[in-house]
């Protein structure tokens, strides 16, 4: 039994300074020291050896199992270095090497026009307003004073989904949505898209951005619009800009006008910018029809209002001098980047 205690024990500490890894480990050990292992199944024969022979073999065997498991913890604390090692070479961090460079993005110029138009509106105490670009025909046109057949109609040609439904080919609509909704006093601009079916040149596009603007209440009038407008043109094209207002037809305001604000490039002198005129029509305008009013259940006798429609395009266009509206569609970063 000695014997056979003994090559266990070589056995044992051989194989164990062979493993490599923990679970191998983990294996040797059971299959040594487990309940069911070598060292416990020659142990378990012990009742048959003599009552002097017992204890002796009992230490001997309690030495191996000592020098065993002194030997697999040795063995386990060289493995776990080892592992940790491994570990910590593997997570090197070179922190002086350069990192990915993330370019930073940036608005595109329609935005930062529109969030500085978006400031002096809210500067006035406006609120803004949407619509759907998918709007019912009643909305776009009819609401509008602008019924079926109605010349005005051909001024916008639009995309109809089918008899009733059209791309909305301008922002008012979003005024009768806002009235219908809303008791007087109204005080909003709607920004958004539009669409027409217009080939594309310097200065048109199928798709383009308005802001419109609607003030219901009472007893406002015609200078309360101008001087509004003063304001706008002010403060996105400088102190020195003046606005004129030129008799248009609009079927929604009645008077209606078409607003030019002076040349941002000569200052009125005329150029080539504003083709010698010294003006440049930014926007349309006017007192809101009675009719429209009352399509959207508000008392003309009451209330009354003006409106206008600012093109984006146009406007920022003339904000940063440029002459192609293309040049905003095309995301070419040689453009975007100097915004
Ligand atoms: N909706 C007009 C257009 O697209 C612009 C416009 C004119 C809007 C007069 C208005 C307005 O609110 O009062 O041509």
């Amino acid at each position: 039994m000695r014997e056979q205690l003994q090559r266990i024990a070589g056995e044992a500490m051989a194989m164990i300074n062979e493993v490599q890894d923990m679970k191998a480990l983990e294996e040797l050990r059971v299959l040594f020291l487990g309940k069911k292992g070598k060292l416990t199944g020659i142990l378990k024969g012990m009742g048959a050896l003599s009552a002097e022979e017992r204890p002796v073999v009992g230490q001997i065997a309690n030495d191996v199992r000592n020098k065993l498991e002194d030997e697999i913890s040795r063995i386990k604390g060289k493995l776990a270095r080892k592992i940790r090692e491994e570990k910590m070479k593997r997570e090197t961090l070179d922190v002086s090497i350069p990192g990915t460079v993330i370019p930073r993005g940036r608005k595109h110029p329609l935005t930062l026009v529109l969030d500085e138009m978006k400031e002096v509106f809210l500067g006035m105490g406006y609120d803004i307003a949407e619509g759907p670009e998918v709007e019912l025909d009643y909305y776009n046109f009819e609401a509008l004073n602008i019924p079926k057949n109605h010349p005005a109609r051909d001024e916008q040609d639009s995309f109809y989904i089918n008899d009733k439904v059209v791309l909305r080919s301008q922002t008012s609509p979003v005024q009768v949505r806002v009235m219908e909704q809303k008791k007087p006093p109204i005080k909003i601009i709607c920004p958004g898209r539009v669409y027409r079916s217009d080939a594309v040149d310097a200065t048109h596009s199928p798709v383009f951005n308005q802001i419109e603007g609607l003030v219901v209440d009472k007893g406002i009038t015609m200078g309360d619009l101008i001087g509004t407008l003063q304001i706008f043109a002010k403060s996105l094209f400088g102190e020195n800009t003046k606005i004129r207002l030129r008799p248009h037809h609009f079927q929604f305001t009645e008077p209606s006008a078409e607003v030019d604000v002076s040349c941002w490039a000569c200052g009125g002198k005329g150029c080539r910018v504003c083709k010698n005129e010294g003006w440049i029509e930014i926007l349309g305008a006017g007192m809101v029809h009675p009719k429209v009013l009352e399509n959207c259940g508000i008392d003309p006798k009451i209330y009354n209002g003006f409106a206008f429609g600012i093109g984006l395009e146009r406007t920022a266009m003339g904000r940063f001098n440029i002459d192609d509206l293309r040049l905003f569609y095309e995301n070419d970063m040689r453009f975007l980047k100097q915004f």
